[in-house]
């Protein structure tokens, strides 16, 4: 008897972020092909892909221009390392590109392939840094609980979720977490959104009083917070924390996986967000993840001693096989020719209202709890209908929504309770109405689902 796709899958391929054995038992999804903000099954079914993938795929499916230009690198210089002093066109273009566009004066950038990859490359440089300038002792790094910053053994532990550390050994020891910048979820009662932002800001400076500032090398922040739930800080949030790293010493490393390139609205998150860091990494929008590549932007303070360092041991000890791969530095390239073209910050800035305007509109719907986000990044949350509260996690319902989302054609993702949009930013205004007509229609469903098990 022939398996299908879905049942060799199951024999075959480990999947993340998925029960394995309830995988085993019910096989895969098998996703054949994508046009634009769809993408179709191995049965022919249809689906709006609302997430872009993992919040990666900005220029959505069937690009031709991407996969020509891939084409052509890989037929005139397929591969060539950057070690050595050897470079290549592509490369270079791309990194002249990233420092003109930065949204702070940037010195270098180093490539690599993945998200993960780069933050760990700046947690890396982040100690050879204060090696480099006589302070070896700062060593410690700081992130949010719930934030998500990669699955290296390194970033993993930046993380602050659980399941990137039970089990795994994780955290590593000085990888520190403070509270989540989440109103909704963590004010005390009464305490307006400038209080909470204080509070936590105290929080900030009372570990780092407890570790002692010259023990910490960085803060790692998300300019707002993808995984985590989709979280807007206070205003008035990042403005104090800049000023508590600038007394204490402490380097500031923006993670832009997922904001860079227009997704909420600026071509940068720390533009908008008013973040100054020395580092910045960024992926998945810089090839429309059409192709893996990551940069880490450093500034000139930081560039200065990595380079009189590595000029005293004789060589700059960080490499990697694909590092500025020139396949993945053409297709970037063109990907940022093609948001320029668009000018796809504006586009989101327009497509800002019909999209979060339309999820607001929710707020009636008596599942809908709470809606925040910005630009094309959007995390609906989910509440009792009746006490407005949040359900027991062992409803799972947010997992049975975004289940009855996909029955109904449409990709969303839970993040615990938090149904999260993040749609391709080619996205126009007719498909975000079908995309909100479906979401209603799975809202409706789950309502009625629950009512019959969370009463
Ligand atoms: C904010 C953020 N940082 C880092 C990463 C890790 O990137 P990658 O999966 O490409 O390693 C992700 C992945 O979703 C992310 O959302």
């Amino acid at each position: 008897m022939e398996h299908s796709f879905g049942e060799r899958d199951a024999r075959s391929v480990i999947h993340g972020l998925t029960n394995l054995k309830l995988h085993a038992d019910r096989g895969a999804t098998v996703i054949e092909r994508g046009q634009g903000v769809w993408v179709t099954d191995n049965h022919g079914k249809n689906y709006i892909e609302a997430m872009s993938g993992l919040w990666c795929i900005a220029l959505g499916y069937g690009n031709e221009r991407l996969a020509e230009v891939a084409a052509r690198q890989m037929k005139a210089l397929a591969y060539y390392p950057l070690t050595n002093h050897k470079s290549h066109p592509p490369v270079i273009e791309l990194a002249e590109e990233l420092l003109s566009m930065a949204p702070v004066p940037m010195s270098k950038v180093w490539f690599a392939s993945t998200g993960s990859e780069a933050n760990d490359c700046a947690v890396r440089l982040a100690w050879y840094y204060w090696n480099a300038v006589g302070q070896p002792q700062k060593k410690k790094f700081i992130a949010h609980k719930l934030a998500y910053h990669g699955n290296t053994v390194a970033t993993a532990s930046l993380s602050g979720v659980s399941y990137a550390h039970e089990r795994f050994n994780l955290p590593l020891p000085g990888f520190l977490h403070v509270t989540t910048p989440h109103h909704m979820r963590h004010a005390q009662p009464g305490e307006s959104e400038e209080q909470f932002g204080n509070r936590l800001i105290a929080e900030i400076e009372q570990l780092i009083a407890r570790e002692g500032a010259d023990t910490i090398a960085a803060f790692f922040t998300e300019p707002v917070m993808a995984a985590g739930g989709i979280v807007v800080p206070p205003k008035g949030y990042f403005e104090r924390l800049h000023n508590v790293l600038f007394l204490n010493d402490i380097l500031l490393v923006c993670d832009e996986v997922v904001t860079a390139f227009g997704r909420i609205g600026d071509m940068f998150g720390a533009t908008a967000m008013g973040l100054k860091p020395d580092m910045l990494v960024c992926a998945k929008a810089l090839s429309s993840a059409y192709i893996p590549i990551s940069a880490l932007l450093m500034n000139e303070r930081i560039y200065q001693a990595i380079a009189r360092q590595s000029d005293e041991l004789g060589v700059f000890g960080l490499t990697m096989t694909y590092s500025g791969h020139p396949v993945a530095a053409a297709v970037a390239l063109e990907t940022l020719k093609i948001y320029d073209e668009m000018d796809i910050a504006a586009r989101v800035r327009k497509l800002e209202a019909p999209f979060l305007g339309g999820l607001n509109r929710l707020l009636e719907h008596p599942l809908v709890g709470e809606v925040r986000g910005r630009g094309l990044l959007a995390g609906v949350e989910l509440c009792h209908a009746e006490t407005r509260l949040p359900f027991d996690p062992k409803h799972k319902a947010g997992a049975l929504c975004a289940r009855i989302a996909e029955e109904q054609g449409l990709i969303v993702r839970a993040i615990g309770d938090t149904i999260a949009f993040c749609p391709p930013l080619i996205i126009n205004e007719g498909e975000i109405g079908e995309m909100l007509r479906r979401l209603r229609i799975a809202l409706d469903l789950t309502a009625a689902e629950l009512a019959k098990t969370a009463a």
